[in-house]
């Protein structure tokens, strides 16, 4: 009789899979781990949902999410053709590489290396990886600076290691997990320079002081991803998207799931769109509480980098504590953040912004860990 594990592809035999950060069912815990939104959904939305729970539940949904690209297109200034919304932003990330890059498992020629790379700078999402690996494609992980800045140009230039043709880079701007934001003009700069496809994952741009969008409209291969999970406090619908050159669009569409919106997520993320005002109050809330947040703990002697996303990645002070015991004990407070391995970040813990009572919490679990 055949053994199971014989069964299966050596590559996903060998695979990493993403982690995803924890979600407790444990009760009072303040949840500060996965950059979730601590505001609901606007009333207008959850009205929208619970109307949409009827006997049509039994239907398909639109296939091509057809209203939501409608809406979308007229809030970014481009048609519905420049745009595909996937299950999550993951789902079009996924896709881009499925339809972009080349799989190869072999070395290769250096012409046929970059057809079949991924490339992205470290730290940055780590999903991208796993995806390159899930594809059989060649990774191409470039370290940013060291204060999270990303190279310019010239340097990526000088220094060799960046590949100018791989089929696909992403990059994630804002940065994640250091919140570091970054010029367009920068982005610009990076854009013209490649010949592959890059992507701009913006999933935290709501909380910066600019986005890219017009770069998506001015360059044919730059694709800039959106989602609504964290601004807009959709995690649970499942909605996200690319907007891009409409052949690079069309590309994607072909191989994508015929119906990979569900229709809920597609009625909240519309219903999301008719009321923007209500969140963008939300992320003037979120970014004077991450700004509160920053000071307090600068106080209390964290090295904390600046934020323009809906999180802070912090440098616990000295004093015989790594950023692992820092989880621990934060966890035994009933306060839940994130820390992460990689070497680039492990004197580090992540954590997302809260409300203003979650912050004071925090702020307080610290006092009494620094025993204050
Ligand atoms: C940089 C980045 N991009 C994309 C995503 C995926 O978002 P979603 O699939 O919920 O749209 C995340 C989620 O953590 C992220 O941090």
């Amino acid at each position: 009789m055949k053994s199971p594990r014989s069964l299966i592809r050596p590559l996903v035999h060998d695979l990493h899979a993403y982690v995803p950060g924890e979600q407790p069912k444990i009760k009072g815990l303040i949840k500060l781990n996965t950059n979730e939104n601590p505001y609901p959904p606007s009333p207008r939305v959850l009205k929208a949902v619970k109307a949409a729970v009827d006997s049509r539940l039994r239907l398909y949904p639109n296939p091509t999410a057809q209203v939501l690209r409608e809406k979308l297109a007229k809030l970014h200034g481009c048609g519905p053709e420049n745009i595909i919304i996937g299950n999550g932003s993951d789902e079009v990330l996924a896709l881009a590489v499925r339809a972009l890059v080349e799989p190869s498992r072999k070395p290769e020629a250096k012409s046929r290396k970059s057809k079949s790379l991924v490339q992205y700078f470290t730290p940055s999402y780590s999903l991208y990886p796993v995806l390159a690996d899930i594809h059989g494609a060649v990774k191409n992980a470039v370290p940013l600076n060291a204060n999270f800045t990303m190279p310019s140009v010239a340097e990526l230039r000088r220094a060799g290691v960046w590949d100018f043709n791989a089929a696909l880079t992403f990059v994630t701007t804002p940065n994640a997990p250091s919140g570091r934001g970054y010029a367009t003009a920068e982005l610009e700069k990076l854009c013209r320079a490649m010949n592959g496809v890059i992507v701009l994952d913006e999933a935290y741009v709501d909380f910066a002081r600019e986005h890219a969008m017009k770069l998506a409209m001015k360059h044919p291969h730059v694709l800039v991803a959106r989602t609504f999970s964290k601004a807009y406090s959709l995690c649970f619908q499942r909605v996200g998207y690319f907007v891009g050159h409409a052949e690079l669009i069309a590309a994607l569409d072909k191989i994508r799931d015929s119906y990979n919106v569900n229709g809920l997520g597609q009625v909240a993320a519309v219903a999301t769109l008719e009321d923007l005002k209500y969140y963008r109050a939300n992320f003037r809330k979120i970014i004077s509480t991450r700004e509160e947040l920053s000071r307090a703990l600068t106080l209390l002697g964290f090295r904390v980098l600046p934020s323009q996303t809906n999180f802070i990645l912090v440098k616990p002070p000295g004093g015989g504590l790594t950023a692992e015991d820092w989880l621990q004990k934060l966890r035994e407070k009933k306060i839940l953040v994130r820390w992460f391995k990689y070497p680039e970040v492990k004197d580090y813990l992540r954590i997302t912004i809260g409300t203003p009572e979650e912050a004071k919490a925090l702020v307080r679990a610290t006092k009494s860990i620094l025993s204050l």
